[in-house]
Parts: C-alpha cells; sequence; structure tokens
C-alpha cells in the first residue's frame, strides 16, 4: 500500500480527485495518509477532515526564518512516513533538503503544458492568464517529479486541452482542471503505486501493461 500525504495550499479539488479515485477503484494499492495545508483556512482541509483523513497546518509565517520553518516542514512530512508526497495546488517552495530526502517520490501537478508557462511566478490563475495573453490555442496539465528546479522535474503525464473563444483565465482554469488536472493526478499516482513508474537519465520511463 503507498502511503500518500498530500500538500495543499486552497481548494482541494485535486486532492478531492484523489480521494474520489481511491473511493471508486481507479487509484489500486493507495491511501492518503495526512494532508498538510500551509494555510489553515485552506477548504482542502475540511475535504479532509470530512473524509476522516488527519489535517496538518505549517506555514512559513509560523516560523523565525525559512530555515526553522524547512526543517519543521520535513519534520511533519517524516512523521507520516510517507511513500510518495503529493503536491496538489501547493504553493510553497519545497526546502532542498526534503527534495535531497524524497528524490523521485514527490509529484507536483501543474496547470499547462511544461515548459511552456512554468517556473517562478506561474502559479494558480496567473498560469491560464499567461496562456490567453499568449494567445495559444491548447494549453493544458502536467504532472512531473519535483527536482531542485521550479516545474523542471521529469514529466509523468501531460494532457492536452483546447483554448476556446471568449475564455477567461477562470473559464480556462475550470476546463484544465475538469479535462485534465482531475484525471492525469490520479492516473499518475496509480501509475506510481503500481509500479509502473522509473526514473532514467531524467527521464520517466512508464512500463506497458
Ligand atoms: C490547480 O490548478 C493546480 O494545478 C495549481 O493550483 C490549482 C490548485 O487547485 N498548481 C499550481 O499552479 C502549481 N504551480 P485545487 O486546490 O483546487 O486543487
Amino acid at each position: 500500500m503507498l502511503r500518500i500525504v498530500v500538500c495543499v495550499s486552497g481548494g482541494g479539488t485535486n486532492l478531492q480527485a484523489i480521494l474520489d479515485s481511491i473511493d471508486n477503484g481507479t487509484i489500486t494499492h493507495a491511501e492518503v495518509a495526512a494532508v498538510i495545508s500551509n494555510n489553515p483556512n485552506a477548504y482542502a482541509l475540511q475535504r479532509a477532515e470530512r473524509h476522516g483523513i488527519p489535517g496538518a497546518c505549517i506555514s512559513p509565517k509560523q516560523f523565525e526564518d525559512r530555515e526553522s520553518f524547512n526543517e519543521a516542514f520535513l519534520q511533519k512530512v517524516n512523521s507520516y512516513q510517507p511513500d510518495l508526497v503529493v503536491l496538489a495546488g501547493f504553493l510553497v517552495v519545497i526546502p532542498e533538503i526534503m527534495i535531497q530526502k524524497y528524490r523521485n517520490r514527490i509529484i507536483n501537478i501543474h496547470p499547462s503544458l511544461i515548459p511552456s508557462f512554468c517556473g517562478t511566478g506561474y502559479y494558480g490563475l496567473k498560469v491560464h492568464e499567461g496562456a490567453l495573453a499568449r494567445g495559444v490555442k491548447v494549453t493544458g496539465a502536467t504532472v512531473h517529479f519535483v527536482d531542485e528546479g521550479t516545474d523542471t522535474g521529469p514529466i509523468i503525464l501531460q494532457h492536452p486541452v483546447a483554448v476556446a473563444p471568449g475564455d477567461t483565465p477562470k473559464i480556462l482554469q475550470q476546463r484544465v482542471m475538469e479535462q485534465a488536472e482531475w484525471k492525469i493526478l490520479p492516473q499518475a499516482i496509480d501509475m506510481i503505486a503500481n509500479g509502473k513508474v522509473t526514473v532514467e537519465n531524467g527521464k520517466v520511463i512508464i512500463k506497458e501493461t
């Protein structure tokens, strides 16, 4: 059984997609051990509570400096002994000590087709604002392993989504979530839980069944 810790900052619709996929058997051999938020008001924490999953809140704001937060955050994650850490809309930079300890065991969902509209400054609605400003006709979402860069780790899954005339950032965000994020994040977790994903020379290899 793959033990998962999900890190969140906001609404938690991706967390919900994971919980639903475990409940309906789309994800097998995995359980969510805990949900960690940096935001005490994140609705995602209520979703966890409703599901009987332990929730914890830890924010850089509670600490004197970033190093103290980084150590406490790592200890908090360690305390749940996860096999996989899932960043589902988590807006805090992951400490390097954690990336080293959990190499190829942290995944992130990003709401664009990496390498477009990613990196520092591209998160949440800003990603979709960027896509619309550039006038791309296709966008999408990416699930990738987390390395020391911002959105630079090995790509596990991507799914395209068409941009429609009249799209606003919010409309596009919703479509990308519905058509891509809520599908590929659970799918990637299921593949990892069932031993289908390896990383070789910085690239993901997916075992066919
Ligand atoms: C999602 O669209 C996710 O891809 C994005 O934040 C949103 C969280 O929504 N993540 C990033 O932008 C990370 N760079 P949710 O809380 O409803 O899952």
